[in-house]
């Protein structure tokens, strides 16, 4: 179990979202974490006591002045006797009065007090996330080291608003805790490392779009267990809707020229892995107006000019990182394929998805957006044929082959 004698204290704060921190401590918990629950007043509006203490089987905090709890446990022991604090939701009235040093109830009061690391995975209205005033709290609390998760875009619960505020998932937030809770030496410290993932979408007019099948699921994956080995990771993601991981710095673009130019900011890097689906393709010239249906004059004839490719860009630049992965999704010739690939882009290794073969995995839509993966690596050296694992399986075997090749190429 991955936090196995793990005590998290978490903060849960005044926020519709404080229905999923339930289900987030049942996942701490089947991961073998003790979880002790700390709620404002306002959470307590939002779901009980009664029930976070079922599920957390401890005492639930939530009164700085109480005479026995401060007797029995104190706030500053709170404070000290976690191994990570997590605050879910964290609104942005919490968010302010840490970025402030206020302390005027129990949750404020032990995030001043502690000594530990705190994890914030904020959740508010979109115009609450985008205000100035959280805009520097949160910039104000990152430089004083608190990690966020999240937050997401996504439709809000109360007012079904949409934009940037939803809360992380339980999974993800248990994802960014485990990260930060993991004590396994980091080979990759040091190491700057490039990632692309999820699609692109290239624009036909303001509102419509071309885009190719991908979740993210797999780069952001990679993207997390790079980090987790230690590396400075750079993930530059087209649209998805899934959290950045803990630990990484991510930067969002839309279409495939705006990725390029991201990918080519960030060098020079140790190594780059390129698993995001870039559109081959875009349209010579995206509308600055929404087409409209004309009657009589039958769809538009899009007129579509070639996407440059991001990889082989940086495959034959200049500053070349020492070691250059890429994947490709093949339904037939696998291998030829992956090998034309690897002289034509520059890359020292070409992870091929056979979507082709029926299973769990088969088909596009199975490996695109499933959790499964089975991979083959190409490199100059020969065939590695993996079996059929979770992504998340392919992201650790990735991560430590790249940990290996850059400590021999380095040596
Ligand atoms: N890639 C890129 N920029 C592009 C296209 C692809 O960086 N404009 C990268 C992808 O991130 C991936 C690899 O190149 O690492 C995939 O190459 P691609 O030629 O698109 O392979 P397939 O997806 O297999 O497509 P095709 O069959 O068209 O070769």
């Amino acid at each position: 179990m991955t936090l196995s004698n793990k005590r998290i204290l978490l903060i849960i704060g005044g926020g519709i979202a404080a229905y999923k921190s339930l289900d987030l401590i049942r996942r701490l918990r089947e991961r073998g974490a003790a979880v002790r629950c700390i709620m404002t007043e306002a959470a307590q509006h939002f779901v009980t006591p009664l029930a976070v203490g079922a599920l957390s089987a401890d005492h639930v905090f939530t009164e700085l002045f109480d005479r026995q709890d401060e007797q029995d446990v104190g706030h500053i022991r709170l404070a000290r006797g976690a191994d990570l604090i997590v605050v879910a939701p964290a609104t942005a009235d919490l968010m302010a009065k840490l970025a402030n040093g206020l302390a005027g109830d129990l949750a404020s009061a032990v995030l001043l007090a502690t000594d530990r690391q705190v994890l914030m995975a904020p959740a508010m209205n979109p115009r609450m996330w985008a205000h100035p005033a959280t805009r520097r709290n949160h910039a104000m609390l990152k430089k004083d080291a608190v990690r966020f998760v999240g937050p997401m875009r996504g439709e809000m619960a109360e007012s079904g608003e949409a934009g940037e505020g939803r809360m992380a998932e339980p999974l993800e937030i248990v994802a960014a805790a485990e990260a930060l809770l993991d004590d396994r030496p980091k080979p990759l410290s040091g190491r700057k490392i490039i990632v692309t993932s999820g699609p692109t979408h290239e624009p036909i007019d303001p509102v419509r779009y071309i885009a190719n099948r991908s979740s993210g699921k797999q780069g952001h994956a990679i993207a997390a267990a790079l980090a987790r080995l230690g590396a400075d990771v750079r993930l530059v993601s087209g649209p998805v809707s899934i959290a950045d991981p803990a630990g990484v710095t991510a930067t969002h673009v839309e279409s495939a020229r705006q990725m390029r130019d991201a990918v080519e900011a960030l060098l020079p890097a140790d190594a780059a892995v390129f698993v995001a689906a870039v559109a081959d393709w875009r349209t010579a010239d995206a509308a600055g107006e929404k087409i409209k249906k004309v009657a009589g004059e039958g769809p538009p004839a899009l007129q579509m000019v070639e996407n440059p490719d991001i990889l082989a860009g940086v495959g034959h630049h200049a500053g070349r990182p020492l070691l250059v992965i890429g994947f490709a999704a093949e339904t037939q010739d696998l291998l030829k394929n992956a090998r034309a690939k690897l002289e034509k882009k520059g890359a020292d290794l070409i992870v091929a998805n056979d979507v082709s073969h029926g299973s769990g995995i088969g088909g596009a839509a199975g490996v695109m957006g499933g959790d499964r993966n089975r991979v083959r690596l190409v490199s100059r050296a020969g065939v590695e044929e993996w079996p059929e694992m979770t992504k998340d399986e392919v992201a650790e075997r990735l991560a430590a082959l790249v940990a290996d090749r850059l400590r021999t190429i380095g040596a």
